[in-house]
């Protein structure tokens, strides 16, 4: 009898029960992050005033570092049609793809805001933002970290495995 067979009878034979780890680091500030992401950081802040967020008053910054130090920014746009609006996290990303010139993603810092105060946790990118990530990351052929930036912590994922995990790659 096939272990399926076995499990349809209610025996799990060889059934394994798995934990996925998820390694990160936290800062409390950005001045605590080294030279490169607290810039990358500083930009995601800066990058905010560029959204466009009339319908959630929601405001996202995002910044893309690039593999010839290039820093690619943008903000969330939004749209009276909903769906037609784009988060700061692909709007940032697909502008630096399509200046890529040949350098690849490396890193992408985020930060929110909300009347004008940065958000003291931070922003987690919503899962069509991730699932470009991965594209960019597998195009880079390396990890590609990502920063998200809060008032009150700083979270660093070493890949966008890790905030992505199982991900999907057709390529
Ligand atoms: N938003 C982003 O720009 N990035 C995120 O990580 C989450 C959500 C935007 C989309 C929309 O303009 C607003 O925030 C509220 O969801």
């Amino acid at each position: 009898m096939s272990a399926c067979n076995d499990a349809r009878n209610g025996t799990y034979i060889n059934m394994v029960n798995k934990v996925l780890e998820i390694n990160y680091e936290e800062f409390c500030c950005i001045d605590e992050l080294e030279s490169g992401d607290k810039a990358l950081a500083q930009a995601a802040v800066e990058a905010i005033k560029g959204s466009y967020a009339p319908y959630s008053n929601f405001n996202v910054g995002a910044a893309v570092r690039m593999s010839d130090g290039r820093v690619f920014t943008g903000a969330n746009q939004e749209n009276a049609a909903y769906p037609s609006g784009l988060c700061a996290e692909r709007t940032a990303m697909f502008y630096a793809h399509a200046h890529r010139e040949g350098a690849m993603m490396e890193s992408i810092a985020v930060a929110a805001s909300q009347n004008g105060v940065l958000c003291p946790s931070p922003a987690t990118p919503c899962g069509d933002c991730r699932q470009v990530m991965a594209e960019f990351q597998t195009e880079a052929g390396k990890p590609m970290s990502v920063i998200l930036v809060g008032g009150d912590r700083i979270w660093k994922f070493p890949s966008v495995d890790s905030v992505l995990p199982f991900i999907f790659d057709s390529l």
